[in-house]
């Protein structure tokens, strides 16, 4: 199935070899963008997408300024301009804060949240020039709740929040909105070995009224909403991909 909800849009499409962002950069691309595909080297990026003239794959870290940099001028380089930026690389980590390192948790903070700081930060630029400049933030439902081990993930997904927020509010005087996205359980590489546990896989599935585990395209389509004309009058909003999960207690 194709469209033309994004025709004649430059997008990045960050973490998409895999998940949300494979989904992504397919669904983008689909819908008439032209896509530069980042993940990191040896993940799968090229045969994720092999076949797919619309998206041109990156092999660079999200990470830190060089990261930034590089990502955003091989856009420019490539295409000339750039109307959408989907922050959706990420990272999980797991431990008790007693038992954490710092190391740890500086990871997972610079993946998850300083590269979308420093991913919007080099893009404003050019989303300035586009006539629908779009910042997607991938969150998560962990912006808002916790579980056990999650100290480094939940204060970036937090910080997400925050920071999307105030981009909104920063830039909507130039017509670019921002907003972020909480997905709940879905099923990708990041949680493959947690679901690959039928009995994990149904509690999670359970906790939704909807009775199943995401998948990547669910909210791939949530974050197409945002970038497309649909969502031209949206912005500062965290939007909920999560099946329900968090309405019960
Ligand atoms: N799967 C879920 O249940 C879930 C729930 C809430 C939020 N999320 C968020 O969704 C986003 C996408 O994750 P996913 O679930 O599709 O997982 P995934 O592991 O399938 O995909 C994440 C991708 O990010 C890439 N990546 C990691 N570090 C990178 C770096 N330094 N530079 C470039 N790319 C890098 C990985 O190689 C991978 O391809 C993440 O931000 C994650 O926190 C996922």
């Amino acid at each position: 199935m194709t469209g033309d909800r994004l025709a004649n849009r430059i997008a990045i499409v960050t973490g998409a070899a895999s998940g949300i962002g494979r989904a992504t950069a397919h669904l983008f691309a689909s819908e008439g963008a032209q896509v530069l595909a980042v993940d990191l080297a040896d993940q799968g990026l090229a045969n994720a997408h092999r076949g797919n003239g619309a998206i041109c794959c990156f092999e660079h870290s999200v990470s830190g300024e060089q990261g930034a940099e590089a990502i955003i001028s091989r856009a420019i380089r490539e295409f000339g301009r750039l109307d959408i930026v989907v922050n959706n690389a990420g990272i999980s980590t797991n431990a008790l804060v007693e038992f954490a390192t710092l190391a740890d948790f500086d990871r997972t903070i610079d993946i998850n949240l300083r590269a979308h700081f420093l991913i919007a930060r080099q893009a404003i630029p050019y989303l300035k020039q586009s006539p629908a400049g779009r910042l997607i933030n991938v969150a998560s439902v962990m912006a808002e709740v916790t579980d056990y081990g999650l100290s480094a993930y939940c204060s970036a997904k937090a910080g997400v929040a925050g920071l999307t927020r105030t981009l909104a509010l920063e830039l909507g005087k130039f017509g670019i909105t921002a907003n972020y996205i909480l997905p709940g359980a879905i099923s990708t590489g990041m949680t493959q070995a947690s679901f690959a546990r039928a009995e994990v896989a149904e509690i999670w599935a359970k906790k939704s009224p909807l009775r199943r585990l995401g998948q990547p395209i669910d909210v791939a389509r949530g974050i197409l909403f945002l970038a497309s004309d649909d969502g031209a009058f949206v912005t500062g909003h965290g939007l909920n991909m999560d099946g329900g999960i968090m309405l019960r207690a």
